[in-house]
């Protein structure tokens, strides 16, 4: 059955959750209440999340947590994660008392350059666009003045534009480079306004020039917009200490350095490994990027193009071991903003941000990366100690017995049941069955 609806957006958050609920649930009244379980009561709060989207009916929670003990660059930080996957926060926090002891974190801005392009057409000999280019490049800066005043005052602004030259890939297709500094703020409204006017600009500079053609005038403007891709907003991290500190869970130290180092040598080499190591990775990233307001998939993006810059996708993170010193590290792009966006608005975002003690964007990038290394870290340490599993499935039984409906009293129990077992789905259905004097998941439903 057809269920095409016309104007939907106009319609008031009631009469869109009712209409959803008519069409697509057997119990409307049922799927109404729940939209409504999961509003603010405080009517100003909600108001705030119905206005971050378009068509809000509710809201959709995911855990925010914390991990303490992480020291980067001298500074004890308690970092916010926004994460729904259990086991990502109890590693982190592990990971940073770990290397609490051993010095901590030290990260490093190596730049904080971004790129947005014009993308165009023209029809003409690219050496003579080339040298026009050049010698009305000023114009461009001139038409953005007023776009730029504030972040000059900031600090920031055009850094550089240059044309590049296409056309060998795509027939008489081109682009304005333009490359940005824009400080504290992720920046993508302030650079798209910009490429928009360098494209208007350009139009204008080209036709009132006497050098060209009425053809090579027909200049055609395909897009204007910033990439995502920020190699040159770039961030390291590190933690180091001497072999003999890294025994671990049972393991000597020199045996888990040789296992770690092959690991991180497995998804140097190895795409399938390393898709599933940098995934690691990212559970550590996205859930500050989250937490502090920042656009995860942005940084998604970025991480997995620089991953892939080789021509094949590696590992973000790499090792040595030297005159017996264990050395990790990592090395991102990240774009993110302390200021603007989603910072200033979000309650939760501000909290964050307060209790990361206000960082501006390049402490911020600091604390991502570490955040980043210190998952990579627990997550390498279990695979080559203990195996993942082990870690991974204790919080996994509180997911489990929250779906079984478990109370506190039979949760607290079933821990103390699997503390030496490992707890899959079939053994914990069927304890927990045993407990309640039932034979299947189907008579404790009844
Ligand atoms: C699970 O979310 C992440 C890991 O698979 C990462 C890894 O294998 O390195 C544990």
């Amino acid at each position: 059955m057809e269920k095409r609806i016309k104007g939907f957006s106009k319609r008031t958050r009631e009469e869109k959750a009712e209409w959803i609920a008519n069409q697509y649930f057997q119990n409307p009244k049922e799927a109404l209440a729940l939209l409504d379980q999961y509003r603010h009561r405080d009517d100003k709060l909600q108001k705030l999340h119905d206005e971050f989207i378009e068509n809000t009916l509710t809201n959709f929670y995911i855990p925010f947590g914390v991990a303490p003990n992480f020291k980067i660059n001298g500074n004890d930080y308690v970092l916010p994660m926004a994460i729904e996957e259990s086991s990502v926060v109890a590693a982190a926090a592990k990971a940073a008392s770990f290397w609490y002891d051993r010095g901590g974190f030290k990260s490093t801005v190596v730049a904080t350059k971004k790129i947005g392009h014009v993308h165009f057409v023209y029809y003409g000999d690219y050496n003579k666009l080339w040298e026009f280019f050049n010698s009305v490049k000023d114009r461009f800066f001139a038409d953005t003045e007023e776009i730029t005043h504030n972040m000059r005052k900031r600090g920031g602004g055009i850094l550089d534009l240059m044309l590049i030259n296409k056309d060998f890939e795509e027939p008489n297709y081109y682009q304005i480079k333009a490359t940005f500094e824009t400080v504290d703020s992720m920046g993508a409204n302030f650079i798209n306004t910009c490429l928009e006017q360098f494209a208007q600009t350009l139009k204008e500079v080209v036709s009132e020039s006497d050098l060209f053609t009425d053809e090579e005038k027909q200049i055609d403007i395909i897009m204007c917009i910033l990439s995502n891709y920020t190699p040159d907003c770039l961030v390291r991290s590190e933690v180091s200490c001497p072999i003999e500190e890294l025994e671990t869970d049972g393991v000597t130290a020199e045996e888990f350095v040789r296992k770690f180092e092959r690991a991180v040598h497995v998804a140097r080499i190895e795409p399938y490994r390393a898709t599933t190591h940098n995934k690691g990775i990212m559970n550590g990233i996205d859930a500050v990027v989250i937490a502090t307001g920042n656009d995860f998939r942005a940084i998604e993006a970025a991480c997995h193009t620089y991953a892939a810059r080789s021509g094949q996708y590696r590992s973000l993170t790499d090792c040595s071991i030297e005159n017996g010193i264990f050395k990790f590290w990592i090395e991102v792009p990240l774009s993110l903003g302390t200021v603007g966006g989603l910072t200033n608005l979000h309650p939760m975002v501000k909290f964050a941000h307060e209790m990361l003690n206000h960082p501006n964007a390049k402490e911020l990038m600091g604390i991502v990366a570490a955040s980043g290394l210190a998952q990579n870290f627990g997550a390498l340490r279990a695979l080559v100690t203990t195996g993942i599993q082990k870690g991974h499935m204790k919080m996994h039984l509180l997911n489990i017995l929250n779906n079984l409906g478990a109370t506190h009293e039979e949760k607290e129990e079933m821990k103390v049941f699997f503390n030496d077992r490992v707890p899959q789905h079939s053994a914990v259905v069927k304890r927990f069955c045993e407990m309640r004097g039932v034979s299947s998941v189907e008579e404790l439903k009844k």
